[in-house]
């Protein structure tokens, strides 16, 4: 596990943003795995940017990303395709046939949506470098604490601080969706190298409980202790519990 502690946010979407562009300068047909949320956001911008100075080509690169909501269309603000295309999609040479993201317009029969999503990263040869996130409450993508955690895609109920956190997105509480379609641990944990950021005070307790040598489906970011190769950066606030 290669831990990396940085000053701050900036820090961390810097030493992320080099990472990302070193895996598709190593490999021009990279397979990454992407996350949303308000911690990729400075990496994202970074990536644009090099693009811009032409240090970095996505045109031969395939993405994947993590999950969506259900309910939401690709359109609306807090979707994240929307987000996507507004950080990164839309400002770079990628081919929009390269992009998948999980959607669903509703809950019902996605069982054959999940397959071919799993499929489709299976045919793309696995996904060389996953960029995660980290929930309150220890989440990765939407996979959510639970007894039990799923290897495949998947559609899950998102758990009362997952609603509570991303509430802030929105104009009200009331209007986070409550369900979602997310990758499972088993596309994760297949990936050849794992990226975890994290930054800020409030996300220093899951990154204790996600590090602290116990792993446990309570913090579904502990299994990746036993990812062979995961490079985890964080600010020094999200690191004052270790
Ligand atoms: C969201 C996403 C995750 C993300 C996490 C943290 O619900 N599903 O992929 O990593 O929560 O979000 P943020 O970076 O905004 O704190």
């Amino acid at each position: 596990m290669d831990l990396k502690v940085v000053e701050h946010y900036d820090e961390m979407s810097e030493v992320a943003a080099n990472l990302v562009a070193g895996t598709i300068k190593d490999k021009k047909d990279a397979v990454l795995g992407l996350a949303t949320g308000s911690t990729p956001e400075g990496m994202y911008a970074r990536m644009v940017e090099m693009y811009r100075r032409k240090l970095i080509d996505f045109s031969t690169v395939t993405t994947f990303n993590l999950d969506e909501y259900i309910g939401l269309e690709p359109d609306h603000p807090q979707s994240y395709h929307y987000y996507m295309n507004r950080n990164l999609f839309d400002h770079v040479n990628i081919d929009p046939e390269n992009i998948s993201i999980p959607y669903s317009g509703s809950d019902k029969g996605l069982e054959e949506t999940c397959r071919k999503f799993d499929e489709r990263i299976e045919q793309a040869g696995g996904i060389d470098l996953q960029v995660l996130g980290i929930g309150v409450n220890g989440h990765i993508g939407f996979n959510e604490p639970a007894r039990h955690l799923k290897a495949g895609t998947h559609l899950v109920e998102l758990a009362e601080e997952t609603i509570e956190a991303n509430s802030r997105f929105f104009q009200s509480k009331d209007e986070v969706p409550r369900k979602a379609i997310t990758m499972g641990m088993g596309s994760i944990m297949k990936a050849g190298k794992v990226l975890l950021m994290a930054s800020g005070i409030n996300k220093a307790e899951a990154v204790r409980d996600s590090l602290s040598g116990l792993v446990s489906t309570k913090t579904p970011a502990s299994l990746l202790q036993l990812h062979r190769d995961i490079v985890i950066v964080i600010d020094r606030e999200a690191a004052s519990l270790l």
